[in-house]
């Protein structure tokens, strides 16, 4: 049988984190302010009234991190660049000392042997361009394919693999459609020019950093849809619920159109968002892989209420994490299978830039390590299946500021206790620290 210890050889393992969840340091250095410090100042926005203003402290004990990754053996750290230490009002000019940040980290990685990852866009705009309209405005991609330029004129001679945006699609619904994270707008289907707007900086941006020699990747948000029952509403519904969280943000990318919307009354322009040329941009053929970000599947029936094409049902039956997301392996291999089918030659290699659960935060956490040991044994069904995966960055390193949920939920292979920022490893980080050992000492037995 196909398990974990059978992914390829020189297959990537690493861990994941963004800027607002570990940095803290807010105020430091000339870092501008972003939608997540204001939003975290709005009465009962985030969980306890929490905010990422202290975080992980990672701004300051990267260095005791980096040991942390080191003693992991990890190959790459994926981490996000907060664009508010670069150009703290989102334009205009450049922070020296936030690059040089950034700057010390990559050093500090590379040291260590370890590759950075960096991700150029995890959520956390500059709250002088939200001001201005945010994603919903055009103009906003164009500042983010210049801050891309910025970052990797300074640091593309050291990284040689970059992130655009992370999960457009769950900064578009939370942020904009929903309102339950930073900027906070409840704007339903109106949100969907933040779709559009992210994608076409995407675009942009991927030029910036191809035209430097560099590597481009995306990470999104999917999850295989199941239907609730094989009856044709609910197939309907679940091809509508696809359409909007799966293919609208891969479909651009690898086909060059945007997926039927028509469920929703929205047109191939998303409300007039789409121009000439733009979709010709969002698909150059710039990646080099697609970074995956998976969770868990979506269950989808008819719809209850008019308003929306489906309603999200249970999954019963599984485990759950302490978030209350049901954990199921196997849609991690059936969801690869899928973008394998759907997208055939146009699928660039996947890497899974996220996969983790949260738990109660207790040391001894074999619930992640038996959520982590199962989804990677499915993605060793994947690869087995003829899907290219290259690597494996878990959600997280250290436990950390989890947006509208604050310091609630733990995902760490590493424990934080917020109060002292002591970090101790929990039982997981030891397994993992085995498997990546095992894996690399595997072909060397052969
Ligand atoms: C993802 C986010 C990441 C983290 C995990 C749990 O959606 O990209 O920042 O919050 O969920």
């Amino acid at each position: 049988m196909t398990d974990r210890h059978d992914l390829p050889a020189g297959f990537r393992w690493g861990a994941s984190t963004a800027a607002y969840q570990v940095e803290g340091a807010v105020d430091e250095d000339g870092r501008g302010r972003s939608i997540w410090d204001a939003f975290c100042e709005r009465p009962g926005a985030v969980k306890n009234g929490e905010s990422g203003r202290t975080a992980c402290d990672h701004y300051h004990r990267w260095p005791e991190d980096v040991e942390l990754m080191r003693g992991l053996g990890l190959d790459g750290y994926r981490f996000s660049i907060a664009w508010t230490r670069v150009r703290p009002t989102g334009r205009g000019p450049v922070n020296a000392a936030g690059l040089d940040f950034y700057d010390r980290l990559v050093d500090g990685l590379l040291a260590a042997g370890i590759t950075p990852l960096p991700t150029l866009f995890h959520w956390d705009l500059p709250q002088a361009l939200e001001d201005e309209g945010g994603w919903l405005e055009r103009e906003t991609a164009f500042r983010f394919a210049e801050y891309a330029g910025v970052v990797a004129d300074r640091l593309g001679d050291r990284v040689p693999a970059w992130i655009t945006l992370n999960e457009p699609f769950v900064h578009m619904v939370y942020g904009y459609a929903l309102g339950i994270h930073a900027p906070g707008r409840a704007l339903m289907l109106d949100a969907l020019p933040a779709a559009h707007h992210q994608l076409l900086g995407h675009g942009l941006a991927a030029a910036e950093l191809r035209g430097r020699g560099l590597d481009v990747l995306i990470a999104n948000n999917l999850t295989p849809v199941r239907a609730a029952s094989d009856a044709p509403a609910d197939r309907a519904a679940a091809d509508a619920y696809d359409a909007l969280h799966n293919r609208l943000f891969t479909d651009p990318l690898l086909l060059g159109r945007y997926p039927d919307l028509s469920a929703y009354g929205v047109g191939p322009d998303l409300h007039g968002a789409v121009k000439d040329g733009d979709l010709a941009l969002i698909s150059a053929p710039t990646l080099a892989g697609l970074g995956v970000n998976y969770y868990n599947p979506t269950r989808i029936a008819a719809p209850t209420d008019p308003g929306l094409p489906f309603a999200e049902a249970p999954i019963d039956g599984v485990p759950r994490t302490h978030f209350d997301w049901p954990v199921v392996p196997a849609g991690l291999y059936e969801l690869l299978l899928t973008l394998q089918e759907r997208y055939g030659d146009a699928l660039p290699p996947i890497t899974v830039t996220e996969n983790g659960c949260s738990t109660d935060g207790a040391l001894d956490d074999t619930f992640r390590t038996d959520y982590l040991a199962g989804h990677l044994d499915a993605l060793a069904r994947a690869a087995v299946h003829g899907v290219d995966v290259r690597g494996y960055y878990t959600w997280s390193l250290l436990d950390n500021f989890e947006w509208a949920e604050g310091y609630s939920q733990r995902f760490g292979l590493v424990h934080v206790d917020f109060e002292t920022q002591r970090r101790t490893p929990r039982a997981s980080y030891a397994w993992y620290r085995d498997l990546i050992a095992a894996h690399r000492a595997k072909p060397a037995m052969q």
